[in-house]
């Protein structure tokens, strides 16, 4: 399992440290929530700070974007270089020429699916992407309790992915901890987001990314 702990857990007055630590810790991405009080009811994080995270990171960045107006944000952290950008399908009119957009600034696309929203709704779309993220919360805060039904909405995605382009990854976000990663391993998710599991952890980051694993 893939393990990508989210920034949103960790303590912003020390947040090169925190980076570090996960980074050191054995993470394989950086998850970056980046919201803008509109599409979500909370407000986080711009090119600004988001610099200070890239410079701190030894991986590459996950960048969560929970706003409107993706395709601007999309420019605004494009000059970052991360690993992947995900935008929220239930929010851009027209997700495969924004698809093509980030693959063309070097970035790995991903569309990410609200808990409501059926798999069935990007299929003509996953021959174009790197990765689908799944909420299991809705999106907007850390610590929140996970919400089971997404164990069977990655099964039926990844039956999807398997006829459309298998090296799609699923990726699972919210309530992620040491029991449900389990089944999401199951169901055949190859990435978890985990913020409070990681930075709220008895035994440290290192230990609570190794759980994961
Ligand atoms: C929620 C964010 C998540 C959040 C996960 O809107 O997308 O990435 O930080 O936090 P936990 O793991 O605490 O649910
Ligand atoms: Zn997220």
């Amino acid at each position: 399992m893939l393990v990508a702990p989210s920034i949103l857990s960790a303590d912003f007055g020390h947040l090169a440290r925190d980076v570090e630590a996960i980074c050191e810790g054995g993470c394989d991405l950086v998850h970056v929530d980046v919201m803008d009080g509109h599409f979500v009811p909370n407000l986080t994080i711009g090119p600004v700070v988001v610099e200070a995270v890239e410079k701190a990171a030894t991986k590459p960045l996950d960048i969560h974007l929970m706003v409107e107006n993706s395709s601007f944000f999309v420019d605004l952290f494009a000059p970052l270089k991360p690993g992947y950008i995900s935008f929220h399908i239930e929010e851009e009119k027209h997700p495969h020429r924004l698809i093509q957009k980030i693959r063309s600034l070097g970035i790995k696309p991903a569309i990410t699916l609200n808990p409501h929203t059926p798999p069935e709704t990007i299929e003509f779309l996953l021959e174009y992407l790197d990765m689908v993220l799944l909420m299991s919360v809705n999106p907007g805060f850390g610590g929140q309790k996970f919400i089971p039904s997404v164990i069977e909405k990655a099964k039926r995605l990844k039956a999807l992915i398997e006829k459309r382009n298998p090296k799609c990854l699923i990726e699972v976000d919210g309530g992620v901890n040491d029991e449900n990663v389990k089944e999401l391993k199951a169901a055949g998710v190859d990435v978890v987001v985990a913020g409070s599991f990681v930075y709220k952890h008895p035994a440290g980051v290192k230990e609570a990314i190794a759980s994961l694993k």
